[in-house]
Formats: structure tokens, C-alpha cells, sequence
């Protein structure tokens, strides 16, 4: 094929505009979209269906829709499911309904604040808060109250406005709390910190601004979209996917990395999907076993290459729980890895993001560990590429690696 160099520059910078919905939620595990283009470049590849095991932000499946590529993907944390889709279903609307939304969102920001303040506080949001975080105060009262009575003004919403709509608020959950991102969440101490509280109410009217000035730069894309399909959790397996899978890209959860399901309760609160505590411990046992609070009873029993002496040395192990967390994360990527393999049509690549760890001194090769378990698979390694140099809690050099492999 030609190069076009015109092509590529409008191309790019469409793709500049459409990338700024990411803003929309900023998802601080996520990665770009560029990661995924140069590694197909770097491979040389036009892949035909592409599989995402850990969606998150949905990078990859919006890359895919847009590419008109065929993708399916899971992601076990429902919140993220729905930001995925409801960004695919703007990029999938034509310019007239582009308009439309732009132009109802901006009837909803006439006196928004005034229409929240008079609207009723959410009774059943209300409850599920004390059902699922009592007795704590995630909120200082009125900044709750605005919560509440956003929640009545968005069920009144409709269609993909009441989606955007959704989002814009779920963004402003957090900075408008007392807790805040610090790796995990956490509740904010320092005064600084208190001091940066925002007010849940222009927050969300930002960033409804921010959404409509991104709709409008996208007017004029229009595509062709690739057929997508979710399911949500990458240990279960999906008989429809074997063997028509070309090429698998993703970045799993870190062993010890940040908690996905805790770091979005509020968001996952505000949208319903945790009512109660046990709505918490049904979350601790869908997802890969990455964090302390994943550890469950459930015995899953694995060799772990290199470090399976250490794991069974008791007295190398600070809380008895970290050697079963890191026996449990192996055994349920390989559960993964197993699917993948299945999916994936011979020939086919799978590219993993990742990292090692350390704990109390003891280093885990997460990506040697990987590789074994994929060799044993009989997946063939193509390629090892450092990423980043990274430094773990005590200093100590860590890496963060692409591991290339083929079926
Ligand atoms: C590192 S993040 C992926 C970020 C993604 N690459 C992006 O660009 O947004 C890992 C994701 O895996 C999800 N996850 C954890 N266990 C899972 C499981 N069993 N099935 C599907 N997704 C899971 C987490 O909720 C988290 O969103």
C-alpha cells in the first residue's frame, strides 16, 4: 500500500480528538491507545479479531470499534463496563445524533444547580450508602445531600444523556469526597489534601462541559465499527471464542497493585451496583486474586517456578496471607492464560503488560513466572521488551515488560 503522508497527519489528529474522551474518567491504570498501535506496527500486523481479557477504560475495544476490527473483551468491574460503553456508543453515533446529544446536554447544564437543589434526595441511594459503608462518612453532609439529589435529577434523564450524564457525576464522586487516590484510596489528612475538596455540583457541570466540547470536536468521524462483544469475567470460559482469536492485548491486574473493585465502591455505589457488603465479597472472589483483601478460603494449588521454596517458608512471611495471595494470583492468570490459548487461532499473538514485585524483601518475578507457565502452555515466546524501569516501596529496581508470545 501507498504511504499518504496527508492522510496520516488528519488521521492522527482526528485520532487526538477522540482520545480526549479518556478524560471523561480518567483511569490511572489504564494505558493509550498509542501503546496498542505501535506494538500491531511493531508486530506487523493487521489483526482480524482482537480479544481484551482486562479491559478497564475499554482502550482496547474502543480501539478496535474504531479500527472496525472485531473484538470481545471482559472487564469484571460493571462501572468501567459501562463508561466503556457508553463512550462506544457516542463514537458509533452518526453527526446529526452527535448534535442532538451536544445540544439536549447543554439544555441540561441551563441552571443546573438550581435544578439538582430543588430536586429530592435519592431514598434508595441513600440507603444502599448506609447498607454497604456504614458506619463510614465517606461525605461531608451537604456535599451528600447534592449526591443524593443529583442522583433523583439524573433518573430523570434519558438515553445516552442520562449515560453522559452519569459519568460526568461518578467523575466528581471522588474529588468531592473525603478520600482520595494515593495508589489505593485513602482518606485525605493533611489540610492541603481536605483543602482540595471540590463541590460535587460545578464538578459535574465541568465536566459536562468538558463532554460536550469533546462530542463537538468529534462531529464529522464517522465509521464503519467493528462488531463488539463483552462478557465480564476472563476466568470463565467462552466456548464461542475458540480458535477465532488473532491477537490479545492486554495489561492484567499487578500482584499487590491497586485494588480495582475498592477504588471505584463510590462510583459503583452511585450506579447501583453495590447495595450491600456482600455486594463487596462478591467482587473478592470475581476477580484475579491481586490484593490482601482478594485472599478467599478457596484452596487453588499450583507450582510457582522460582519462588516455590520461598512460598512454603513460613518464616520468610510477614501475614501468612501474602505467600497465599501470590499462589492465588498465579493460579488464576493461568486460568486466563489457558482461555487465551484456546481462543487463540494458530499463528495468533498475545502481548501482556507487566510487572514484578517485591515483598518484605522478597522478589517475585511475575514476568518470568509468566513466562514459564506460558511455555508450558505451548505458547512460543517471541519477544521480551523492558518498558520502564520502575522502583518498588523500598527502592528496591523493578521492571515493566512486554511479553510477546504466539500460539
Ligand atoms: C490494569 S487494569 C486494565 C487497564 C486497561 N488496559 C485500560 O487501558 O484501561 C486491569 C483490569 O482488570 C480487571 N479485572 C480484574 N479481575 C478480572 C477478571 N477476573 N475478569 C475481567 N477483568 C478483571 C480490573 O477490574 C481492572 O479494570
Amino acid at each position: 500500500m501507498r504511504e499518504n503522508s496527508n492522510l496520516k497527519r488528519d488521521v492522527t489528529f482526528v485520532d487526538s480528538k477522540i482520545s480526549s474522551i479518556q478524560r471523561w474518567f480518567p483511569y490511572l491504570e489504564g494505558f493509550a491507545e498509542d501503546f496498542v498501535t505501535n506494538s500491531i506496527d511493531h508486530l506487523k500486523l493487521t489483526p482480524e479479531f482482537i480479544y481484551e481479557p482486562f479491559s478497564g477504560s475499554g482502550t482496547v475495544p474502543i480501539f478496535a470499534a474504531k479500527e472496525g476490527i472485531v473484538c470481545h473483551y471482559d472487564e469484571v468491574n460493571p462501572f468501567m463496563v459501562s463508561l466503556t460503553e457508553t463512550k462506544r456508543l457516542v463514537l458509533s453515533l452518526n453527526k446529526k445524533r452527535k448534535e442532538l446529544v451536544a445540544a439536549n446536554l447543554r439544555e441540561i447544564l441551563v441552571n443546573y444547580q438550581a435544578k439538582i437543589k430543588k430536586s429530592l434526595p435519592d431514598k434508595t441511594l441513600d440507603d444502599t450508602y448506609k447498607n454497604t459503608f456504614s458506619p463510614s462518612i465517606y461525605f461531608y453532609e451537604d456535599t451528600y445531600q447534592d449526591v443524593l439529589k443529583s442522583k433523583t435529577f439524573l433518573d430523570q434523564q434519558e438515553g445516552i444523556e442520562s449515560q453522559l450524564l452519569n459519568i460526568a457525576m461518578c467523575e466528581a464522586l471522588l474529588p468531592s469526597s473525603l478520600l482520595k487516590r494515593a495508589g489505593d484510596i485513602r482518606y485525605r489528612k493533611k489540610p492541603n489534601e481536605i483543602n482540595q475538596i471540590t463541590n460535587f455540583i460545578e464538578r459535574t457541570e465541568r465536566n459536562i462541559k468538558n463532554i460536550i466540547e469533546d462530542i463537538e470536536n468529534i462531529f464529522d468521524f464517522e465509521t464503519d465499527f467493528g462488531d463488539i462483544s463483552l462478557s465480564y469475567n476472563s476466568k470463565h470460559f467462552k466456548e464461542d471464542l475458540v480458535g477465532k482469536v488473532d491477537f490479545t492485548f492486554t495489561s492484567p491486574p499487578y500482584l499487590n497493585g491497586t485494588n480495582y473493585i475498592r477504588n471505584t465502591k463510590l462510583e459503583l455505589w452511585f450506579t447501583g451496583k453495590l447495595k450491600s457488603k456482600k455486594d463487596l465479597n462478591f467482587f473478592r472472589q470475581e476477580v484475579i486474586t491481586s490484593g490482601i483483601n482478594d485472599v478467599t478460603a478457596v484452596k487453588k494449588e499450583i507450582l510457582i517456578p522460582f519462588i516455590e521454596e520461598k512460598l512454603n517458608d513460613k518464616s520468610l512471611w510477614y501475614d501468612r496471607r501474602i505467600p497465599k495471595m501470590i499462589r492465588d494470583y498465579f493460579f488464576d492468570m493461568k486460568i486466563v492464560f489457558e482461555n487465551v490459548y484456546s481462543y487463540t487461532l494458530k499463528g495468533g499473538y498475545f502481548c501482556i503488560d507487566i510487572g514484578d514485585s517485591i515483598y518484605g524483601g522478597i522478589h517475585i518475578p511475575t514476568d518470568k513466572i509468566f513466562i514459564e507457565i506460558l511455555k508450558e502452555l505451548q505458547f512460543k515466546i517471541e519477544e521480551v521488551i523492558i518498558l520502564r524501569k520502575r522502583k518498588s516501596k523500598d527502592g528496591s529496581p523493578l521492571e515493566q515488560l512486554l511479553i510477546i508470545c504466539k500460539k
